[in-house]
């Protein structure tokens, strides 16, 4: 694998960026590895307002980390209001452009107006210190308002996905026992109004705990407001006050809860504090962005997943960037949209992902060729391994083979970047997300915990606490322990398999628990199944994840209906929908195959190996004697596609 093609960074990158050869990079991770608690306080004190110091930097008390004991900061403070003793305070902190073409230039001092009159809004409700608020809303300008206003008071706040159902919506009010939602009427995705609203009101049928429901109107589509428990967003801010200090909160203070599917069919929520998250997202800025004062910086995610938390909203702001935002879809009104708006705002650093990529190349070369994209200096990926193919064409046709491609590993877990090339330094090879970073103790093991040699495959491991991880699964301790922390004892199971090569390069191969990542979306195949066999004409249901030429992986599902059901497209496209409205549109399986039984071994668990090899091959090898009825794989690989 050494002899892999590699590409390093170039004397005009390197000599500029933060982090400017592998020697920097080396002496930083031994600093960082050696004296984590010096190296990190050391970070956190120069680049963040603390309102009173800590009094130890690290307790860890496996599987429990806190981080700057006693310490009280706010991140809302630390995103805007220490931009506005600088020369940062009228410089763009947003640029916004919605999908209809209407946009917003928000200067720090301005989102430190709306911020704060947002805060009041809150407080004028009732909201309190440490209570947990919902935001399931479109990408607008709001959004990040609505977070900086929760982080400012201590609100936890949880968004959720604005392509979720109102049943997943349900689930996660629940679980969080949230008082307060706060949504739109609706945003625009290709042209047409995906609307929010009636999803809320779904939902909180089922939630009396909610009191206050926020509705921001975006679309001004006609919605239905329950009164007392409704309030028009511009009502409550027409007489908010500007003024609202920040709240001096534990660093341990939760910031936000952000659901993500596991092995089974309850979606956990990810717990992330204050001090440290912000620390390592703010440091992750430099390192891997190589952010300067003078970068227009896109990350064309979603701010409903991990990434949009980390680097639309508080990385960039934390570190005084320029963040654009954009509403829509990527093809509206036409393929060329993201290529537009990168040479409208002369974007330099971009970040998007693999599937994004590759739908890219198929729409063609045409699209970007159409634009000046001569501003970018970096580009970044993220979400799933990068295809050399990918790689390529991102490469040479959006950066024009001047900007280093920076394949960045990490989780909703970590919070924040762990694994990926820092661009002034490190020689990349397509495919891998390379070293850890500073202070990153991972690792390629076998199951009981040693390394593998060169050239071996094993688990991805984290051997060491770092700032931004995960706390906990709200309201669930022990689920966090069996699954992260007990796989392999004492160390931090990723999910992830990985490739350790002869120079040291950690390639990630993927997932090796039964979690699914369709474009970019993490779907768990039990969350998918529970939901199917919820319907009642499914007796049974197993799900696989079949390679996708765009999505990387698209859902089947094997489904054994119950006597009586006709198995036909009919009830297929019912089932589809059903999922759809269970979990959201993005999980709809792509197939539906029918069968009157599914592979199981003699002790009864469904042998999804099977079944995937049935879809990408059509037929089976390898062992099958453990299973229990073998004219069952005759019959399901003698079938049709349904699509
Ligand atoms: C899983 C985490 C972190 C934001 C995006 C998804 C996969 C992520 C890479 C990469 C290979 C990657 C892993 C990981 N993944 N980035 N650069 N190379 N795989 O967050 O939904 O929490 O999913 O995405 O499998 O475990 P998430």
């Amino acid at each position: 694998m050494a002899t892999d093609k590699t590409y390093r960074p170039s004397t005009n990158f390197s000599s500029q960026a933060h982090v400017s050869s592998m020697e920097d990079y080396h002496s930083l991770n031994q600093r960082a590895v050696e004296t984590p608690e010096e190296f990190w306080a050391d970070f956190a004190e120069r680049n963040l307002h603390w309102f009173s110091k800590w009094s130890k930097v690290l307790e860890w008390k496996p599987p429990f980390a806190k981080w700057f004991l006693d310490a009280t900061t706010n991140l809302s403070y630390n995103a805007i209001d220490r931009h506005l003793t600088t020369s940062r305070k009228n410089k763009a902190a947003i640029i916004w452009e919605g999908e209809p073409g209407d946009t917003q230039t928000i200067t720090y001092q301005e989102l430190h107006r709306r911020v704060c009159r947002f805060a009041n809004v809150l407080k004028g409700l009732g909201c309190k210190t440490g209570e947990r608020a919902i935001l399931y809303m479109p990408m607008v300008p709001e959004l990040p308002i609505a977070m900086l206003a929760c982080a400012r008071l201590g609100i936890t706040h949880s968004v959720v996905f604005g392509g979720f159902s109102a049943e997943a919506l349900k689930t996660r009010i629940l679980d969080l026992d949230a008082k307060i939602v706060i949504t739109a009427d609706g945003g625009y995705r290709r042209g047409k109004e995906v609307a929010l609203k009636p999803a809320v009101d779904e939902a909180l049928q089922d939630c009396p705990g909610v009191e206050h429901c926020i509705v921001y109107r975006r679309t001004h589509s006609d919605i239905a407001m329950q009164p007392e428990r409704d309030h028009d967003w511009a009502e409550l801010e027409a007489d908010a006050s500007e003024i609202c200090p920040a709240e001096e909160l534990d660093s341990e203070h939760p910031l936000y809860v952000l659901y993500t599917s596991g092995t089974t069919g309850k979606p956990k929520g990810i717990v992330h504090t204050t001090g440290g998250y912000q620390t390592q997202v703010r440091a992750t800025m430099d390192w891997v962005f190589d952010i300067k004062d003078e970068d227009t910086y896109w990350c064309a995610a979603d701010i409903g997943w991990v990434t949009g938390h980390s680097y639309i909203v508080y990385g960039p702001l934390l570190a005084g960037a320029t963040t654009v935002i954009y509403e829509g879809a990527p093809d509206h009104p036409q393929p060329d949209r993201f290529w537009r708006l990168i040479e409208k705002y002369r974007v330099n650093v971009f970040y998007t992902s693999p599937t994004a990529i590759r739908a890219f190349i198929k729409f063609g070369d045409e699209w970007p060729k159409k634009h000046d994209l001569s501003s970018l200096r970096l580009l970044g990926s993220v979400g799933e391994p990068i295809n050399p193919a990918a790689w390529d064409w991102y490469h040479n046709i959006i950066g024009g083979t001047r900007c280093p491609i920076i394949d960045t590993w990490w989780q909703t877990e970590t919070g924040s970047v762990m694994l990926s090339p820092i661009p002034g330094a490190t020689p990349t090879k397509p495919g891998s997300a390379t070293f850890p970073l500073p202070g990153i103790v991972a690792d390629v093991v076998t199951m009981d915990g040693s390394s593998v040699e060169s050239g071996g495959e094993g688990f991805l491991v984290i051997k060491k606490p770092w700032p931004s991880m995960m706390r906990t699964i709200w309201g669930d301790p022990e689920r966090f322990r069996q699954q992260y922390w007990s796989q392999i004892p004492g160390i931090y199971f990723t999910g992830d398999a990985a490739r350790r090569d002869s120079d040291g390069y950690i390639w990630v191969l993927g997932r090796v628990d039964d979690v699914m990542n369709v474009s970019g979306h993490r779907l768990s195949t039990a969350e998918l199944e529970s939901s199917l066999v919820r319907h009642e004409a499914v007796a049974e249901a197993a799900v696989i994840g079949k390679p996708h030429e765009v999505t990387g992986q698209a859902v089947v599902a094997f489904v054994t209906p119950k006597k009586g059901w006709e198995a036909d497209e009919a009830l297929a496209s019912e089932l589809r929908e059903w999922v759809a409205n269970e979990i959201g549109k993005f999980a709809r399986p792509e197939q539906i195959r029918f069968s009157d039984g599914l592979p199981k071994t003699r002790s009864g668990k469904i042998m999804r190996r099977l079944l995937r090899e049935i879809v990408t091959s059509d037929k089976v090898t390898g062992d099958i004697t453990t299973l229990e009825d073998l004219s069952v794989i005759e019959r399901l690989a003698g079938q049709q596609e349904d699509d």
